[in-house]
Order: structure tokens, then sequence, then C-alpha cells
């Protein structure tokens, strides 16, 4: 099969590294990658949007398979594209149609949703310019801190935790009427704000059946002891020791098969991944937000550890037989820590020179994914705020990440900084 990705994160360097060790895969095309991708295959100068061009390098490259990275082209609706597209139709596409895609593109779509299939998740309002005098008072009611949401995708900045009614009604007003973020404000959620462990979890469903492929803990601040503003994500594990089979049983019971079956019964497409981001409360699993993709840099640690050929799976999960498939994990832990741009996750530069240690001298239980660098002649580049993620094995959290921060210490480019307490909880 000659496949397409699209995307140019640590998740699609990811990606790329497990989907080259498939049978299934002859080519693989990248759209439009990194500087690490291109190890794996040919990196293709299109943008994730750009539809037309998209088209033009599947019929190019006969392309059998597409696999969307990132949540953007999704929610634009390249699935339904390429069903509409008689050239295209033949290709497999994994990931969700745009209906479905709104769980992730719709905040008030997904705790709509939730709400119709008794999905557990937090009190919730939504408000727009027309109801803004109730959402005032619905603020003024609520208790602290309370979240707003902007409804659509907002580059990460959507979601602010208020701490005072104060700030909650100046944040409301400047997402409502100062239109802070386009279309994607003009609804806001208001929603309870839940204390406890952000976690999150995998799942791989051809919207009638699904398989868990695995589960992460997130470092979403910048600071060591989860402190300073929120990021992309610093760092991951997996396994997370708390989520045993009991907690699991939970979030399947509760969260995976009701949304599973919510999006039969509303006949949502769905070929592709769901991540629940879930908050742990005292053991009891809560829906944060759904999102229609993989994490970053929770692929980082995923895949490593998912011994099944995720090709093989797409393609299972293509033709109906994903019920069948057997998956297995790699025993072991896994860490991976990001290295960042100086003043990530605010202003940064960018094409500092990177210097990496030798292919050779890297222990074989160890990845170093790209995620914002671009190749330059013979050097590699800084090119975004998350540059590295550095993946190790380990027997367990705190051995996986120390090895990481080893290896952390021959990586260099002016600026770098990374946390060095990724897995802190889990000391053994
Ligand atoms: P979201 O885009 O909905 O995932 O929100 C971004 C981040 O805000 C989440 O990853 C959480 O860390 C935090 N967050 C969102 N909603 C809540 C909530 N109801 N209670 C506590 N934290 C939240
Ligand atoms: N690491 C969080 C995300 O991918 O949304």
């Amino acid at each position: 099969m000659n496949i397409l990705l699209l995307g140019s994160g640590g998740r699609e360097h990811a990606m790329a590294w497990k989907m080259v060790q498939s049978h299934h895969c002859d080519q693989l095309f990248i759209a439009p990658g990194n500087a690490g991708t291109s190890a794996f295959g040919q990196n293709l100068s299109i943008e994730v949007t750009d539809f037309t061009a998209i088209k033009q390098a599947c019929i190019e490259h006969s392309i059998d398979m597409l696999v969307v990275g990132p949540e953007e082209p999704l929610v634009r609706g390249i699935y339904d594209f390429f069903q509409e597209d008689a050239e295209l139709t033949h290709i497999i596409v994994v990931g969700p149609s745009a209906a479905a895609a709104q769980l992730e593109g719709s905040k008030a779509f997904s705790k709509k949703f939730m709400q119709r299939h008794g999905i557990p998740t937090a009190a919730y309002a939504e408000f727009t310019a027309d109801s803004f005098e109730a959402g005032k008072a619905y603020i003024g009611a609520h208790s602290l801190p309370v979240v707003l949401k902007a409804d659509g995708l907002a580059a990460g900045k959507g979601v602010v935790i208020a701490t005072t009614t104060e700030e909650a009604l100046q944040v409301f007003e400047e997402m409502i009427v100062g239109k802070q973020f386009g279309a994607a404000s003009e609804k806001v959620v208001i929603e309870a704000f839940l204390a406890g462990i952000e976690v999150s979890v995998f799942a791989l469903t051809n919207g009638q059946s699904y398989h868990i492929i695995g589960h992460a803990k997130d470092y979403k601040r910048i600071g060591e002891g989860d402190t300073g503003p929120n990021t992309g994500g610093m760092g991951c594990v997996s396994p997370v020791p708390f989520m045993n089979h009991s907690f699991m049983q939970k979030v399947e019971e509760r969260i995976i098969r009701p949304t599973v079956s919510g999006l039969a019964q509303e006949n949502l497409k769905y070929h592709g991944f769901i991540f629940f981001g879930l908050m742990n409360i005292n053991g009891e699993p809560f829906v944060i937000e759904y999102n229609c993709r993989m994490g970053d840099p929770e692929t980082e640690v995923v895949l490593p550890r998912l011994k099944t050929d995720l090709v093989a799976l797409f393609a299972a999960m293509d033709n109906g037989t994903l019920e069948d498939a057997n998956i297995s994990f790699d025993e072991r832990s896994a860490a991976t820590i990001m290295a960042v741009s100086g003043g990530y996750p605010g202003d940064y530069e960018k094409n500092k020179s990177i210097t990496l240690p030798a292919a050779n001298s890297i222990a074989n239980d160890t990845m170093v994914f790209h995620a914002g660098t671009r190749q330059a002649g013979e050097m590699v580049l800084t090119n975004g705020g998350r540059v590295l993620a550095v993946t190790c094995y380990g027997n367990n959290i705190a051995d996986a990440a120390a090895k990481s921060r080893a290896i952390l210490a021959d990586i260099h480019f002016e600026g770098m900084y990374f946390r060095k307490d990724i897995g802190y909880e889990f000391p053994c």
C-alpha cells in the first residue's frame, strides 16, 4: 500500500516510524512532514488543508491510504472530500467525517452529545451574543474556578480557567463581544471546574466497534512541578500506574462504549482515532474533551508501546474486521520528554541549528522524534515551539524518563528547554 500521512509534528514522526514497520506499507509520503519524517518516506511540500493539492498528490503517487494527523483537515471535511470524489473514493481515509469531527470542532456539540448519551462530564451551559446577559448572570452565580471555552477550534488557546468572577466576565466579553477567536467564539461553553488528575485514552474505531490502543499522562504546563502557562504538552508517560483494570473498566463502560454506540445511533461516520481527554476524580472518570485525532506528545509513547501492526489495524477498521484484531502491548514503560524553543509557549525564535547525537550512538530503546524541525542542507534547524520529543523505554516510568533526560543532555540548540520532572509522581 502507498500511504500519505498528513501533518508535521512529533505525532506524525512517530506515526511514520510505526507505519514503515508494517509489511503492508510500500511507500510512505508525508505532507508536509519535518526533518525526521524524511528518514521514513518522502516529504511533500503541501499544507494539510490544501485539499486540491492533496488530491493531486494522491493521484500522482497512487495512494491507497490517507492518514490524517491533525484535527484541522478533519474538521474542515477531508474525509467527506475523499468520499465525494470519484477519483478518491477507493482510498482508505483514517479520520472521521466532518459531522463526527465536531466532537472536537465544537465544544457545544460534544457537550450535547455527551448529555444525549449519559456520558459523565462537567455541568455546563452555552451562550451566544443573543444570550450575553444571561451568560453574565450564569457566571455571576457560578462557583469558582469556572471554565470558559470558545466553541470552535482556537489553536489550543480557547479554554480559560478563571479564578475570579471578574476575570470570567472579562474573558466572556472578549470572546463574545470582542470576537477574540472570530467565528470560533461566537458561542461560548461555560462549565464547572473538575479537580482531579488529567489522563488520555486512545481508541481506534470504525463507528461500530473499537479497540483501545493505549493511554498516557501528558504534562501540559511549561514549568517543573506543573507550574506556569499551558503548552501543547511537555512530555508523556505510559502506562499510567493508577489507570488500572478497574479504572479502565469504568472508562470503557461509562465513556468509550456509549460514545461509539452514540456515533452509530446518530449515523456519524467515524473511521479513525478518538482521543478521550479525561479527568480522574478519586477513581471516577469524567470527559474533559474529545479529540478526533491522536495526541501529541501522547502518540510518542502510545505507538512505541503498541506491538500490533498499525497499518493492518487501519485496514481492519476499513473492511469491518476491527473487532477480530489482536492488540498487544510492549510490557515496558515509555516516557517522552519534549525539547522546546526558548520562550515557548510565548514568542520564540526559529532556525536555530540543532546538534543531535550520532544515530549509531543511540540505543535501540530510544527514539528521537522530530516535532518542529526542518532540514536545511546538512543542517537540522528548529522550526516550531516544540522541537523534539525524546522517547525511551524503561523498566518503569522513572527509568524511562531518566534515559530520555540522558539523551537530551547530548542534544543542543540555542534556547533549548525541557522539563526534568516528567513522570515525577511515579518514582519507581
Ligand atoms: P480542552 O481544550 O477542553 O481540553 O481544555 C484544555 C485544558 O483545560 C484541558 O486539557 C484541561 O487541562 C483544562 N480543562 C478543560 N476543561 C476543564 C474542566 N472542566 N475542569 C478542569 N480543567 C479543565
Ligand atoms: N497533548 C494534548 C493534545 O494533543 O491535545
